[in-house]
């Protein structure tokens, strides 16, 4: 067994495998592929400040190539990094309308991948974290043709692998195959994923909570009322403490290790809220879960949501069990009462 300090991603994934003797290897190359097209996102994401100097986006940069938005950069990197392995029969991004089918010439696997290649892309400018998002289920069409959209359309239970990768003050790249949660810091010296999060438990009850308060007066009365029962009492002796960044990897990431609750409800003007069930939603979800937390809709696990199209939209309350109970708890309460008048 490796010491923690050189358990690298691709040693990390084969030990796992050792564990369970019918896998195929195929999980594993699929990480090992996504970890090489993190580093090149964070490669491109680390010179974003440089665009002024090296050339706009729709301008050609110094070595005579477009120099393209980030966020379209990364979905091309993605598609470009997976398509040729041989894994997958059918694709989505959060930058694609229509499903992706793999270039006629490459095989065809047996998996489903789907991706917001940048998340917190607004955050860019001002060299804020950002991330991607990954979720991976297994084909559900017959056959070993191309995969369809009900291959992508699958409720988020049926992950079978899902990850994300903040481009923070260092990159990291978080999974889980649904038996442990595992973080791993991209070391830049030698280009490597090492293990630096090894089986990450959410805590049960947290003392932060994040959402856009902007939007206070458009949210529900329950909403509304939890949000000031923060604010008017303790967890352990100390007051609650607000921290909204607007990248949800960023905003996951810190809740997953520190606990407390991320919010983006629905509210009277965008009754599903902003975030994308496939894209954002389930892969966090599937790994808080994962994680010993909890992700709802206010009322319903977001992982049981049976999905009806591809960019469709949910609220979610993600984070520390408790809290999470706890908002649903006063979200109901003032549903009732409405009932009552
Ligand atoms: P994306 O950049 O992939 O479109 O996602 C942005 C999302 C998410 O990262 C974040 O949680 C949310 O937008 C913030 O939205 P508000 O600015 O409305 O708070
Ligand atoms: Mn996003
Ligand atoms: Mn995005």
């Amino acid at each position: 067994m490796a010491t923690k300090r050189f358990m690298t991603l691709p040693r990390h994934i084969l030990e796992g495998e050792k564990l369970h003797p019918g896998a195929t290897g195929e999980l594993s190359a699929i990480l090992n592929q996504l970890g090489l097209a993190a580093k090149v996102i964070s490669l491109e994401v680390n010179k974003a400040g440089l665009v002024d100097i090296l050339g706009f986006t729709g301008e050609t940069n110094y070595s005579g190539d477009q120099v393209k938005k980030l966020d379209i950069f990364a979905h091309e990197m993605l598609v470009k990094a997976m398509d040729h392995g041989g894994h997958f029969c059918v694709m989505a991004s959060e930058e694609e309308e229509d499903i992706i089918h793999l270039p006629p010439h490459h095989k065809i696997g047996k998996y489903v991948l789907l991706f917001d290649p940048l998340d917190g892309s607004s955050n860019i400018d001002a060299n804020v974290s950002i991330g991607t998002i990954f979720s991976i289920y297994r084909r559900v069409s017959e056959g070993n043709g191309p995969g369809t959209l009900e291959d992508c359309l699958q409720p988020g239970y049926k992950q079978v692998a899902a990850g994300y990768v903040v481009y923070g003050s260092s990159t990291v790249l978080v999974y889980t195959a649904g038996h442990g949660v595992f973080g791993f810091t991209l070391d830049p010296s030698f280009g490597e994923f090492l293990l630096s999060h090894d089986n990450i438990k959410i805590p049960k009850r947290g003392r932060i909570y994040s959402i856009n308060e902007g939007n206070y007066n458009s949210w529900d009365r329950g909403l509304k009322n939890y949000i000031k029962y923060l604010q008017a009492n303790k967890f352990e002796g100390k007051p609650y403490q607000a921290r909204y960044i607007g990248s949800m990897v960023a905003d996951i990431h810190r809740t997953l290790l520190y606990g407390g609750i991320f919010m983006y409800p629905g509210d009277a003007r965008n009754p599903k809220g902003k975030l994308r069930l496939m894209y954002e939603c389930n892969p966090m979800a599937f790994i808080v879960e994962s994680a010993g937390g909890r992700a709802t809709d206010g009322k319903k696990r977001i992982l049981e949501i049976q999905p009806t199209a591809l960019h469709q939209r949910t609220p979610i309350f993600i984070g520390s069990e408790e809290d999470v109970l706890l908002v649903e708890k006063f979200m109901r309460e003032a549903e009732l009462s409405n009932i009552e008048k």
